[in-house]
């Protein structure tokens, strides 16, 4: 009788554990992948920053997204991520800011040379109303910017000695794919040859190009200083990045997972931003130190024959801007008016 019932117990506790797993196995559902390709290395601010969304994602939705991350153009390099992304084939990437021209002429504003006297003035556009509206600028072509990403500001370098442009005239320059930058290029003398970034180390060291124009931490990822003469610091365009995603895939996502990977990218993208300025600083100590490029400092007189040339290209693109916007922008590198005294108040 004892043995009748501890069998009867065992049988249904076996037919209850195998429901259980029977059960739960189907209800666990496979994690939703998430493929975010880049075209940096992996020790740049966007390389770190993209691993740090990868870590908070999984942290905060577990076993519900997985983040497959893909640096330095393995998946897809510059020439294919914005079409991979249409197709749904990676679901985020973080492009320079300069790669969307194709989908919106707003978003050139960012390109205008000398428009932001320093990161900070970037950024803070970038938080404006204005500045916010532009992660919205692609919606009708299937992208929604989530969020800015800052490097820093970008130096020319060239296998030769120069300081203004008189001594770069005529020579190559690697640009990213902006016609900005080619009008840009065009206005200093020089030419520009839009090339994807992963083909621009070998073209610097084969001599396809002579220069290019970039900041410190890709420089230096990229060893760029070791086949370029010398670096000048004209801090003439901003290098910040959009994270987008494709619109459809994002809004079918479940809202937990939405919530989930909004919330890791606001904390990935403090992160980014603060190691943005450190990474730059830290890329340039190593470029002094190496020995190799020659990093030079501008006076107030060489960085203003710089400057000069560029009327020209303001011409060109403010029509597609808009001259509104291009104010907007420019506001922020305004210096800070001095405050009104107050008026002596009588005792
Ligand atoms: C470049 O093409 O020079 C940069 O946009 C690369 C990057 O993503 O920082």
């Amino acid at each position: 009788m004892f043995k009748k019932i501890t069998n009867l117990l065992t049988a249904i506790s076996f037919f209850a554990v195998t429901t259980l797993f029977g059960f739960s196995a189907s209800a666990q559902q496979a994690p939703i992948v998430i493929k975010l390709s880049h075209v940096v290395a992996e020790n740049t601010p966007k390389g770190l920053a993209s691993l740090k969304f990868k870590e908070l994602a999984e942290k905060k939705l577990p076993g519900k997204v997985q983040v497959q991350v893909f640096p330095n153009s393995q998946l897809f390099g510059d020439a294919k991520e914005l079409e991979a992304l249409l197709l749904n084939d990676v679901q985020m990437i973080n492009p320079s800011l300069s790669k969307f021209d194709r989908y919106t002429k707003k978003i050139q504003v960012f390109d205008l040379p000398f428009i932001f006297k320093d990161a900070k003035a970037a950024a803070d556009f970038q938080k404006s109303k204005d500045g916010q509206d532009l992660l919205k600028s692609m919606e009708d072509k299937g992208l929604i910017g989530l969020a800015y990403w800052h490097n820093g500001m970008k130096h020319f370098s060239a296998n030769k000695e120069f300081r203004v442009p008189n001594d770069i005239k005529g020579l190559k320059f690697r640009i990213q794919a902006s016609d900005v930058y080619e009008s840009f290029m065009k206005a200093l003398g020089a030419n520009g040859q839009k090339m994807a970034f992963a083909e621009v180390y070998q073209a610097l060291q084969t001599g396809v190009v002579d220069a290019q124009e970039n900041t410190y931490s890709n420089m230096y990822s990229q060893k760029f200083h070791e086949v370029q003469k010398t670096i000048v610091e004209t801090n003439h365009g901003i290098l910040d990045y959009m994270v987008v995603v494709n619109a459809k895939w994002w809004n079918g996502l479940p809202a937990d997972i939405k919530k989930g990977l909004s919330e890791a990218l606001a904390e990935a993208t403090v992160y980014n931003n603060k190691i943005g300025q450190e990474k730059n600083d830290e890329a340039k100590k190593l470029i002094i130190d190496s020995g190799k490029a020659k990093v030079v400092k501008l006076t107030d007189a060489q960085l203003t024959e710089w400057k000069k040339s560029v009327a020209p290209v303001y011409a060109q693109f403010e029509k597609d801007i808009g001259v509104d916007l291009i104010k907007s922008a420019q506001k922020h590198s305004q210096a800070a008016q001095p405050k009104a005294e107050k008026p002596a108040t009588k005792k």
